[in-house]
């Protein structure tokens, strides 16, 4: 969950900025402290210390190196083992000062191998478990390996999850990179400058042309080359296929919004455009394997699984066939040996790195081999997900740096919905004109998106300013709409550290209820389907104990809008057509109201106290 960078060029570059731009690109991955070791002269030359990028670059001027350094290692972290300290913080370096290490995951066995580094005389100056990859390496090359052999060998005796970047003193022109289960990505100027970063972004402004690291591999990084081994076979270098990053820049830089989150959320109705536009005969593949499957299950975490949770029940209503939804870290838990042979496992994921996620379905995978098929909706080409699955659709919401989820979920479950559709084609349970007007209704989300956004700013804005000193809240739905619940509060949970449940609004009556009092705040959110009118009945027990009722609806609602204390309208006709959408037209509503929320309490919505983007360890 911290985001690696490095660089090593023959050009005259400020290796310095372009290492602090590149851990700035990473910094949704981790904030809590960062460093940077340049190659220069044969030293390495340090700059560390805890804290958020900016303010460490204050004090430290973390891009004042010298100017003909060739050889950069940069690293921004979330805390794993050690508090955000100047020692804790990467780079770690062995005793002689001639090894650096960046490591992005976690060393499930790094106390063994300090106790046994300590025993033959290592001092340890941090209590990462990364520091132990530096002075394994020391202590192998003291026993006559070169650079290269001591790495590989050092990394074969650690267990867990890894993306590391390593660079000697004496070795001036390159750098070594190795992967298991953490993402790497190298970028390559061809004769001029490599990169390796845990993300794309990291590299856009300067290559697109790229290499996706495999498990278990290792990298030699020099100026404007790279050669990929296996870690198990040093002696021929591999053949790797150079991809072609379609993302633009500006995707990745907040261009002219104060923060990533509006941003991204007023990116939507592109995102979600361009994800009309994959190939139908894609949809179709996966929607075929779906409906041949005896079993389904549908898998992810956070916000993915909140859109999981969407797509279940859209799919389901055209398949008419059971569908499991699990969160990912339980689902080997939950279904042991009752996971059964020719089943299908959904499997979502914004980042496709998600380790639960992963392991979740290499599990399955382990177990059932050919006699399960892993369908994955991920927004990252490459990423470790698609490694493990047989049919894979990118969502084509391109790089989201926010923390917070946004056009991401709505393009998973507008993905979901294109499936969904496709199955319902499929199975002719549909008139053709109902399944017309179907389609209708979702390719008309960008535009509802785009409208609602152009108009509802200083709305949202106001009921913002009148929830400012309520610190709880309910988020509060029937059927489909259960998942918006749970989607809209978790935005507002982590980005404006709000308490909030999200939860089903018959369901809140059993319990939940008993801590309405006067200006209690919920969220009812109110397309009109068939759980409408059910819904009428729990917004007015809710208010008859003084809830302050804040709705979400159509704009020809009235019922719930006369109820309400505030209304915020979702500019889409009120049919049945438009409302089973409504997981994705009803949530930017939500992702504002807590974008705003998290500004009137001065909180930074792209760095969410605590959080990282994407969740590599357990
Ligand atoms: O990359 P993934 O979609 O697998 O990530 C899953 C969750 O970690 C992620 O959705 C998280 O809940 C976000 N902070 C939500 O905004």
């Amino acid at each position: 969950m911290c985001g690696i960078f490095g660089i090593i060029t023959n050009q005259k570059l400020s290796l310095g900025k372009v290492a602090l731009e590149g851990i700035k690109r990473l910094e949704y991955r981790g904030y809590d402290s960062c460093g940077i070791v340049v190659h220069y002269n044969s030293q390495l030359l340090v700059k560390k210390d805890a804290g958020k990028i900016d303010e460490i670059h204050k004090k430290l001027k973390l891009d004042d190196f010298p100017i003909d350094a060739k050889l950069a290692l940069a690293h921004t972290r979330w805390a794993t083992h050690g508090p955000p300290t100047k020692l804790n913080a990467h780079p770690h370096l062995d005793c002689n000062k001639k090894i650096a290490v960046i490591h992005n995951g976690i060393l499930e066995n790094f106390l063994e191998l300090k106790a046994e580094l300590k025993m033959k005389g290592h001092i340890f100056t941090s209590d990462t478990d990364t520091e132990v990859i530096s002075h394994l390496i020391e202590d192998y090359m003291s026993s006559q390996l070169d650079f290269k052999e001591a790495v590989a060998k050092a990394i074969k005796r650690c267990e867990g999850a890894y993306g590391i970047a390593i660079c000697h003193a004496d070795c001036p022109d390159y750098f070594i990179v190795v992967r298991k289960e953490s993402p790497i990505v190298i970028g390559i100027e061809k004769g001029k400058t490599s990169y390796c970063a845990s993300d794309i972004p990291a590299f856009l402004p300067y290559t697109r042309s790229c290499y996706i690291m495999d498990d278990d591999e290792i990298a030699i990084l020099k100026a404007g080359d790279v050669e990929f081994y296996e870690l198990d076979d040093l002696s021929k270098p591999k053949d790797k296929e150079l991809q072609n990053i379609e993302w633009s820049i500006d995707a990745a830089e907040k261009g002219g919004y104060d923060h990533f989150m509006l941003k991204e959320i007023h990116e939507e109705p592109v995102a979600l455009r361009r994800t009309l536009k994959i190939p139908d005969e894609k949809i179709a593949e996966l929607a075929r394997v779906i409906w041949g499957a005896k079993h389904i299950y549908i898998t992810a975490a956070g916000t993915s699984f909140y859109a999981s949770l969407a797509g279940k029940f859209i799919i389901t209503k055209f398949l008419s066939k059971y569908i499991e939804a699990i969160e990912c870290s339980e689902f080997q838990i939950q279904l042991g040996d009752s996971l059964q042979e020719d089943s299908v496992i959904i499997a979502v994921s914004q980042s496709g790195e998600t380790v639960d996620l992963i392991e979740a379905i290499r599990w399955a995978k382990d177990k059932l081999q050919k006699k399960i098929k892993i369908v994955s909706i991920t927004n990252v080409v490459g990423s470790s997900l698609t490694r493990y699955s047989d049919h894979v659709i990118v969502t084509q919401a391109g790089p989201e740096i926010g923390v917070a989820a946004t056009k991401t979920y709505c393009t998973q479950v507008l993905t979901l919905s294109l499936i969904a559709l496709k199955i319902a084609g499929f199975r002719k349970i549909l008139s053709d004109e109902d399944l017309k007007k179907y389609y209708q209704a979702l390719f008309s989300t960008p535009n509802i998106i785009e409208e609602f956004i152009g108009r509802n700013s200083d709305l949202i804005k106001n009921v913002v300013d009148n929830l400012e000193k309520s610190h709880n809240f309910f988020f509060l739905a029937r059927g489909i709409s259960i998942a918006t619940a749970k989607e809209g509060g978790l935005k507002l949970k982590e980005v404006a550290c709000r308490f909030i449940e999200g939860y089903s609004a018959a369901h809140a009556k059993h319990g939940p209820i008993s801590l309405v009092r006067e200006g209690f705040p919920i969220i009812f959110i109110a397309p009109p389907d068939e759980t409408y009118q059910r819904l009428v009945g729990n917004v007015m027990e809710f208010k008859a104990r003084g809830g302050k009722i804040i709705s979400v609806v159509v704009d020809d609602d009235e019922v719930i809008t006369n109820l309400s204390d505030a209304t915020i309208r979702i500019p889409q006709p009120g049919n049945k057509y438009y409302s089973i959408f409504s997981p994705i037209t009803f949530i930017p509503a939500l992702q504002l109201l807590s974008y705003y929320a998290a500004l009137k309490h001065n909180l930074d919505p792209d760095q969410p106290l605590n959080l990282a983007k994407t969740v590599t360890v357990h």
